[in-house]
Protein backbone atom coordinates (compact mmCIF):
# COMPACT_ATOMS: atom_id res chain seq x y z
CA UNK A 1 0.00 0.00 0.00
CA UNK A 2 1.59 3.47 -1.29
CA UNK A 3 1.70 5.87 1.86
CA UNK A 4 -0.35 8.57 1.83
CA UNK A 5 1.85 11.97 0.54
CA UNK A 6 2.60 14.20 3.62
CA UNK A 7 0.59 17.16 3.23
CA UNK A 8 3.02 20.17 2.60
CA UNK A 9 2.86 23.48 4.66
CA UNK A 10 -0.16 25.36 2.28
CA UNK A 11 2.31 28.51 2.38
CA UNK A 12 4.96 26.93 0.12
CA UNK A 13 3.41 26.61 -3.12
CA UNK A 14 1.46 30.08 -2.08
CA UNK A 15 1.38 33.01 -4.00
CA UNK A 16 1.20 35.68 -1.58
CA UNK A 17 -1.24 38.62 -2.71
CA UNK A 18 1.03 41.89 -2.51
CA UNK A 19 -2.69 43.63 -1.69
CA UNK A 20 -5.00 42.16 0.57
CA UNK A 21 -8.22 43.76 1.71
CA UNK A 22 -10.70 42.26 4.26
CA UNK A 23 -14.12 43.20 5.22
CA UNK A 24 -14.56 42.18 9.15
CA UNK A 25 -17.88 40.86 9.41
CA UNK A 26 -19.65 38.70 11.77
CA UNK A 27 -19.23 39.72 14.95
CA UNK A 28 -22.54 40.13 16.35
CA UNK A 29 -23.36 36.91 14.94
CA UNK A 30 -20.47 35.44 16.11
CA UNK A 31 -21.55 36.77 19.86
CA UNK A 32 -25.44 36.27 19.52
CA UNK A 33 -24.19 32.31 18.35
CA UNK A 34 -22.80 32.13 21.87
CA UNK A 35 -25.41 34.20 23.92
CA UNK A 36 -23.10 37.28 24.52
CA UNK A 37 -23.80 40.58 24.39
CA UNK A 38 -22.70 41.69 20.26
CA UNK A 39 -19.72 44.24 21.84
CA UNK A 40 -18.63 40.91 22.98
CA UNK A 41 -17.94 40.14 19.12
CA UNK A 42 -16.39 43.08 18.57
CA UNK A 43 -14.04 42.59 21.58
CA UNK A 44 -13.19 39.48 19.79
CA UNK A 45 -12.97 40.71 16.74
CA UNK A 46 -9.56 42.68 18.13
CA UNK A 47 -8.16 39.53 18.99
CA UNK A 48 -8.83 38.43 15.31
CA UNK A 49 -7.14 41.66 14.02
CA UNK A 50 -4.10 41.31 15.67
CA UNK A 51 -3.85 38.04 14.94
CA UNK A 52 -4.07 38.89 10.90
CA UNK A 53 -1.51 41.77 11.29
CA UNK A 54 0.68 38.98 12.71
CA UNK A 55 0.16 36.23 9.59
CA UNK A 56 0.11 39.37 7.41
CA UNK A 57 3.76 40.15 8.26
CA UNK A 58 4.51 36.45 8.34
CA UNK A 59 3.05 35.57 5.00
CA UNK A 60 5.02 38.72 3.34
CA UNK A 61 2.16 40.55 2.61
CA UNK A 62 2.32 44.05 1.62
CA UNK A 63 -0.49 45.90 2.37
CA UNK A 64 -3.22 44.77 4.38
CA UNK A 65 -6.61 46.97 4.58
CA UNK A 66 -9.16 46.39 7.35
CA UNK A 67 -13.10 47.51 6.99
CA UNK A 68 -13.32 48.49 10.52
CA UNK A 69 -16.38 51.48 10.64
CA UNK A 70 -18.48 52.27 7.77
CA UNK A 71 -20.24 55.30 7.14
CA UNK A 72 -23.25 53.52 7.45
CA UNK A 73 -22.31 52.03 10.57
CA UNK A 74 -23.21 55.36 12.38
CA UNK A 75 -26.98 53.98 11.93
CA UNK A 76 -26.74 51.17 14.34
CA UNK A 77 -27.93 52.31 17.73
CA UNK A 78 -25.72 54.63 19.69
CA UNK A 79 -24.43 52.17 22.52
CA UNK A 80 -22.83 50.00 19.44
CA UNK A 81 -21.35 52.96 17.68
CA UNK A 82 -19.90 54.44 20.99
CA UNK A 83 -18.46 50.40 22.10
CA UNK A 84 -17.08 50.42 18.24
CA UNK A 85 -15.38 54.14 18.78
CA UNK A 86 -14.31 53.03 22.04
CA UNK A 87 -12.22 49.78 20.95
CA UNK A 88 -11.00 51.88 18.09
CA UNK A 89 -9.45 54.16 20.23
CA UNK A 90 -8.00 51.02 22.98
CA UNK A 91 -6.66 49.23 19.75
CA UNK A 92 -4.79 52.51 18.98
CA UNK A 93 -3.62 53.43 22.35
CA UNK A 94 -2.68 49.44 23.07
CA UNK A 95 -0.92 48.24 19.94
CA UNK A 96 0.84 51.48 18.48
CA UNK A 97 3.85 50.54 19.81
CA UNK A 98 3.67 47.01 19.25
CA UNK A 99 3.07 47.66 15.28
CA UNK A 100 5.56 50.62 15.46
CA UNK A 101 8.23 47.51 17.05
CA UNK A 102 6.70 45.25 14.01
CA UNK A 103 7.35 48.09 10.88
CA UNK A 104 4.23 48.34 10.14
CA UNK A 105 3.32 51.54 8.87
CA UNK A 106 -0.40 52.85 9.60
CA UNK A 107 -2.12 54.19 7.00
CA UNK A 108 -6.13 55.46 7.31
CA UNK A 109 -8.71 56.07 4.67
CA UNK A 110 -12.27 57.69 5.27
CA UNK A 111 -13.92 60.64 6.06
CA UNK A 112 -11.69 62.23 9.06
CA UNK A 113 -14.03 65.50 9.24
CA UNK A 114 -16.75 64.79 11.15
CA UNK A 115 -14.72 62.61 14.11
CA UNK A 116 -14.50 63.83 17.49
CA UNK A 117 -11.25 65.42 18.03
CA UNK A 118 -9.67 62.94 19.93
CA UNK A 119 -10.41 59.93 17.67
CA UNK A 120 -8.76 62.35 14.61
CA UNK A 121 -5.66 63.07 16.55
CA UNK A 122 -4.94 59.33 17.25
CA UNK A 123 -5.72 58.72 14.01
CA UNK A 124 -2.90 61.36 13.15
CA UNK A 125 -0.68 59.83 15.44
CA UNK A 126 -0.82 56.35 14.13
CA UNK A 127 0.09 57.35 10.85
CA UNK A 128 2.57 60.05 12.19
CA UNK A 129 4.91 57.39 14.60
CA UNK A 130 4.96 54.93 11.90
CA UNK A 131 5.17 56.52 7.96
CA UNK A 132 8.67 55.37 8.02
CA UNK A 133 8.04 51.73 8.63
CA UNK A 134 8.25 49.01 5.55
CA UNK A 135 7.67 45.99 6.87
CA UNK A 136 3.54 45.83 5.75
CA UNK A 137 1.01 48.49 5.40
CA UNK A 138 -2.06 48.20 7.48
CA UNK A 139 -4.67 50.50 5.98
CA UNK A 140 -7.64 51.19 8.20
CA UNK A 141 -10.90 52.02 6.32
CA UNK A 142 -12.44 54.19 9.55
CA UNK A 143 -15.88 56.15 9.07
CA UNK A 144 -15.16 54.95 5.33
CA UNK A 145 -18.03 54.66 2.60
CA UNK A 146 -16.42 54.03 -1.37
CA UNK A 147 -18.85 56.63 -3.09
CA UNK A 148 -18.33 59.28 0.07
CA UNK A 149 -14.44 58.52 -0.91
CA UNK A 150 -15.21 58.73 -5.14
CA UNK A 151 -17.63 61.77 -4.12
CA UNK A 152 -14.58 63.62 -2.17
CA UNK A 153 -12.39 62.99 -5.09
CA UNK A 154 -14.60 64.43 -7.94
CA UNK A 155 -15.23 67.65 -5.71
CA UNK A 156 -11.26 67.77 -5.78
CA UNK A 157 -11.48 67.44 -9.05
CA UNK A 158 -14.07 69.88 -10.11
CA UNK A 159 -12.33 72.60 -7.34
CA UNK A 160 -9.76 72.36 -9.45
CA UNK A 161 -11.82 72.65 -12.95
CA UNK A 162 -13.17 75.72 -11.35
CA UNK A 163 -9.99 77.26 -10.32
CA UNK A 164 -8.86 77.12 -14.00
CA UNK A 165 -5.66 74.92 -13.01
CA UNK A 166 -7.02 71.93 -15.83
CA UNK A 167 -9.79 71.57 -18.35
CA UNK A 168 -12.65 69.13 -17.91
CA UNK A 169 -10.71 67.23 -20.71
CA UNK A 170 -8.35 66.21 -18.69
CA UNK A 171 -10.66 64.43 -16.41
CA UNK A 172 -9.88 60.45 -17.07
CA UNK A 173 -9.89 57.72 -14.46
CA UNK A 174 -6.31 58.30 -13.81
CA UNK A 175 -7.19 62.14 -12.67
CA UNK A 176 -9.93 60.60 -10.38
CA UNK A 177 -7.81 57.74 -8.99
CA UNK A 178 -5.18 60.04 -7.78
CA UNK A 179 -7.45 62.21 -6.00
CA UNK A 180 -8.45 59.17 -3.65
CA UNK A 181 -8.11 58.89 0.04
CA UNK A 182 -4.81 57.13 -0.65
CA UNK A 183 -3.59 57.57 -4.00
CA UNK A 184 -0.23 56.03 -3.79
CA UNK A 185 -1.31 52.41 -2.53
CA UNK A 186 -1.56 49.55 -5.02
CA UNK A 187 -5.48 48.04 -5.29
CA UNK A 188 -6.09 45.51 -3.78
CA UNK A 189 -5.55 42.06 -5.30
CA UNK A 190 -7.74 39.97 -3.47
CA UNK A 191 -10.85 40.90 -1.30
CA UNK A 192 -12.28 38.55 1.66
CA UNK A 193 -15.18 39.28 3.53
CA UNK A 194 -16.22 36.91 6.51
CA UNK A 195 -19.49 35.76 7.71
CA UNK A 196 -20.87 34.34 4.37
CA UNK A 197 -22.09 37.97 3.34
CA UNK A 198 -22.15 38.04 -0.68
CA UNK A 199 -21.57 42.01 -0.92
CA UNK A 200 -19.49 44.97 -0.85
CA UNK A 201 -21.56 47.07 1.42
CA UNK A 202 -19.60 50.16 0.06
CA UNK A 203 -16.24 49.10 0.57
CA UNK A 204 -13.27 50.04 -2.33
CA UNK A 205 -15.44 49.85 -5.05
CA UNK A 206 -13.59 51.92 -7.21
CA UNK A 207 -10.13 50.09 -6.23
CA UNK A 208 -11.80 46.67 -6.51
CA UNK A 209 -12.31 46.57 -9.80
CA UNK A 210 -10.22 43.88 -11.19
CA UNK A 211 -9.66 42.72 -7.29
CA UNK A 212 -10.44 39.04 -7.18
CA UNK A 213 -13.31 37.95 -4.58
CA UNK A 214 -13.45 35.69 -1.89
CA UNK A 215 -16.30 35.00 0.50
CA UNK A 216 -15.71 33.09 3.81
CA UNK A 217 -18.28 31.47 5.78
CA UNK A 218 -16.37 32.26 9.14
CA UNK A 219 -17.46 35.08 11.09
CA UNK A 220 -14.62 37.47 11.53
CA UNK A 221 -13.91 36.75 15.44
CA UNK A 222 -12.73 33.11 14.36
CA UNK A 223 -10.68 34.43 11.61
CA UNK A 224 -7.20 33.20 11.67
CA UNK A 225 -4.03 32.39 9.59
CA UNK A 226 -5.24 29.01 7.91
CA UNK A 227 -8.43 30.94 6.80
CA UNK A 228 -6.26 33.71 5.35
CA UNK A 229 -4.45 31.06 3.83
CA UNK A 230 -7.27 29.25 2.83
CA UNK A 231 -8.46 32.68 1.04
CA UNK A 232 -5.27 33.14 -0.84
CA UNK A 233 -5.18 29.69 -1.53
CA UNK A 234 -8.83 29.96 -3.52
CA UNK A 235 -6.87 33.13 -4.65
CA UNK A 236 -4.34 31.11 -6.18
CA UNK A 237 -6.78 29.33 -8.30
CA UNK A 238 -8.26 32.21 -9.97
CA UNK A 239 -7.33 33.32 -13.62
CA UNK A 240 -6.76 37.29 -13.64
CA UNK A 241 -7.44 38.45 -17.19
CA UNK A 242 -7.91 42.39 -16.67
CA UNK A 243 -10.14 42.22 -20.00
CA UNK A 244 -6.68 40.42 -21.60
CA UNK A 245 -5.72 37.39 -21.79
CA UNK A 246 -5.35 35.10 -18.82
CA UNK A 247 -3.04 35.72 -16.28
CA UNK A 248 -2.53 33.22 -13.62
CA UNK A 249 -3.34 35.36 -9.88
CA UNK A 250 -0.39 34.90 -7.87
CA UNK A 251 1.89 35.88 -11.49
C1 LIG B 1 -18.53 43.53 11.78
O1 LIG B 1 -19.44 42.77 12.46
C2 LIG B 1 -18.10 44.76 12.54
C3 LIG B 1 -18.62 46.01 11.98
C4 LIG B 1 -19.43 46.14 10.96
C5 LIG B 1 -18.19 47.24 12.61
P1 LIG B 1 -20.99 43.15 12.55
O2 LIG B 1 -21.20 44.02 13.73
O3 LIG B 1 -21.50 43.67 11.26
O4 LIG B 1 -21.62 41.72 12.83
P2 LIG B 1 -22.91 41.09 12.19
O5 LIG B 1 -22.80 41.23 10.70
O6 LIG B 1 -24.08 41.86 12.74
O7 LIG B 1 -22.91 39.66 12.62
C1 LIG C 1 -19.55 46.16 6.48
O1 LIG C 1 -20.27 45.32 7.30
C2 LIG C 1 -18.80 47.18 7.30
C3 LIG C 1 -17.67 46.68 8.08
C4 LIG C 1 -17.24 45.45 8.11
C5 LIG C 1 -16.99 47.67 8.86
P1 LIG C 1 -21.81 45.63 7.68
O2 LIG C 1 -22.21 44.54 8.61
O3 LIG C 1 -21.96 47.01 8.14
O4 LIG C 1 -22.52 45.47 6.26
P2 LIG C 1 -24.04 45.12 5.90
O5 LIG C 1 -24.89 46.11 6.61
O6 LIG C 1 -24.29 43.73 6.35
O7 LIG C 1 -24.09 45.24 4.40
MG1 LIG D 1 -22.25 42.86 9.61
Amino acid sequence: MSKPEPTAPVTADLLIPQHVAIIMDGNGRWAAARGLPRGEGHRRGVEALRKTVRAAIELGIGYLTIFSFSSENWSRPAAEVSDLLGLLRLFIRNDLKDLHRSQVRVRVIGERDDLTPDVRSLLEEAEEMTRDNRKVTLVVAFNYGSRQEIARAARRVAQQVAAGEITPEAIDADLIGRHLDAPDLPDPDLVIRTSGELRLSNFLLWQSAYSELVFVPTYWPDFDRATLEGAIAEYCRRERRFGGLAVRAGS
